[in-house]
């Protein structure tokens, strides 16, 4: 029987490890693996992640685990993560969830293999979308969308309720992502619900991730006929977007432009109708669910910790002054802020992991060989609580660990929210943009309060994101003077008790 392989010869489907590892066995495992089904005992069906940095603390910066009979191995360690950053040995590997995501986004940006000439295609048209002079263009709408959002929390503050601040985030980012790539409304802020559109993506990407954790697909059936209906609106979603973009003429240079009309700057050629739709079904989810998450997280620390909430206050006050609304270039001198959003996105990286293959043989950090194509599940959440790099207080929220001085004595490749190399985040300057925009106005119009009882617990869904966060809002009084002195108290004491869903720290 002839094997079927990719286009660069390797083997379809799912690698299991023992096929890319030639000394799996000196890779440790959890112990009390059972014969066939592997190491399920305590496994959580809905937090993979989870599970997986708590095997990571015990069994050391690389581990596999298996279920079924599907191996896995996971990299934890800075130092193996910085060698698989290494683009001449290794590149994107489009497996787990990622690949579970093909029969829906096939081969958009996110989700194509390497060698798909549409992958080299899109990047190059859809990049000058996230220029410099690109994200210039895109600020007054962001500003417009972080209106509506303030608009709806001063109702909210008025009738004396708490803010739902992932749900709002979401709400937020959908619309920026919808409003300035494609020039659509989804009225969120105008919904009681999250709009059916986040409900059917929200529903495609968990049955993603729960693909991952089954046997066989046929366990699933159910959830597969729910997914396939999911999937049917979202291409409906995007497909009366798209005729309604070409019956009314070109907009105003968006994404869905580029993607419509642009031709390929060398080889003239253009994306096709089915790529199109799968390019605006990836952006409108890429480009709106992460940056919810990092900014729901960024949000909760600023609640926890008062004392970093008034700094940042500070700088916003001292850097935007009396200035009604910020201009683009305001945006990237709120430092502080960006340490912020840096220390949520280091401690929950809303992306929790990517993947990597070898590009030949090779041999990981000069011990663990690996045959070509052999891959590995960067586990950046990790990653970034390495104590080698951050410390014996590697769990603690501290914001100045992104002190210029603090970045440069730090190894490279040790902080990666938005993956690494060529597949890198294409919106990492749009989502930064956008947080840290939002960010600044939100402090500088409110005080957060949350509740003292809260827990930071965590929900999965390929992305991560705090589970029932909600937030008392307090208007600053008005006129409040930008040149106030700093306090100096510190909600440590508070926080302190707070467990880490991962090992118990503070969190
Ligand atoms: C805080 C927000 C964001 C985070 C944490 C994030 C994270 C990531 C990560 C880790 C990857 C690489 C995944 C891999 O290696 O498999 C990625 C790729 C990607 N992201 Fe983002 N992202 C964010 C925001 C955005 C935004 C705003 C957009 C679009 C406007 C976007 C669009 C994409 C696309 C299209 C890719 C695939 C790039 C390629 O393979 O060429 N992301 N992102």
């Amino acid at each position: 029987m002839t094997e079927t392989t990719t286009a660069a010869g390797l083997p379809k489907g799912f690698r299991s490890a023992e096929q890319g590892w030639p000394e799996l066995s000196r890779i440790p495992h959890p112990p009390r693996r059972l014969p066939v089904l592997g190491d399920v005992l305590g496994a959580s069906r809905t937090k993979p992640l989870q599970d997986s940095l708590r095997h990571a603390r015990r069994l050391g910066p690389i581990f596999r685990r298996r279920v079924f009979n599907r191996e896995i191995v996971f990299v934890g360690g800075a130092a193996l993560a910085a060698d698989m950053a290494d683009e001449s040995r290794f590149a994107k590997h489009v497996g787990l969830g990622v690949a579970n995501l093909r029969p829906v986004v096939g081969d958009g940006l996110f989700t194509a293999y390497n060698h798909e000439p549409n992958w080299q295609l899109a990047h190059d048209v859809l990049a000058p979308g996230f220029s410099r002079d690109a994200m210039a263009g895109y600020h007054p709408m962001m500003l417009a969308v972080a209106d509506r959002l303030m608009d709806h929390w001063d109702r909210e503050m008025a009738a004396g309720r708490t803010v739902d601040v992932p749900e709002d985030m979401t709400k937020l980012t959908l619309e920026t992502i919808a409003r300035t790539g494609f020039g659509h409304d989804f009225g969120s802020f105008e919904r009681a619900r999250p709009h059916p559109f986040v409900t059917a993506m929200v529903g495609t990407l968990t049955y993603a991730q729960r693909l991952n954790t089954v046997p066989s697909p046929f366990l699933l059936r159910r959830a597969a006929r729910r997914n396939d209906r999911d999937v049917a609106y979202l291409n409906r979603t995007v497909d009366d977007l798209v005729r309604a973009r070409t019956a009314g003429g070109a907009g105003d240079g968006d994404l869905l432009d580029r993607m419509l009309e642009t031709a390929h700057p060398e080889t003239g050629e253009r994306l096709s109708a089915e790529n199109v739709r799968r390019q605006v079904i990836t952006f409108l989810v890429a480009g709106h669910e992460t940056t919810s998450g990092a900014l729901s997280f960024a949000l909760h620390y600023l609640s926890r910790h008062p004392d970093v909430a008034a700094r940042a206050r500070a700088e916003v006050d001292r850097v935007w002054g009396g200035t009604a609304v910020p201009g683009y270039d305001q945006v990237a001198k709120l430092r502080y802020v960006r340490r912020v959003l840096d220390e949520s996105q280091r401690l929950w990286p809303t992306v929790p992991a990517f993947t990597r293959e070898a590009r030949e043989d090779t041999v990981l950090g000069g011990v663990h060989p690996m045959r070509r194509g052999g891959w590995a599940l960067v586990l950046t959440a990790m990653l970034h609580r390495d104590p080698e790099v951050w410390g014996a207080d590697a769990d603690r929220f501290e914001p100045d660990r992104f002190d210029p001085q603090a970045v440069r004595t730090r190894p490279p490749h040790t902080f990666k929210p938005f993956g690494t190399g060529a597949r890198a985040c294409i919106g990492r300057q749009f989502a930064l943009h956008e947080a840290t925009l939002v960010l600044g106005l939100l402090l500088r119009r409110y005080d957060f309060r949350g509740d003292p009882a809260y827990r930071l617990r965590v929900t999965e869904r390929l992305t991560l994101m705090p589970e029932g966060l909600r937030l008392r809002l307090e208007r600053r009084a008005p006129g409040a003077d930008p040149t106030a002195p700093v306090p100096t108290g510190t909600a440590e004491g508070a926080a302190s008790d707070v467990r880490c869903p991962v090992h118990g720290a503070a969190d």
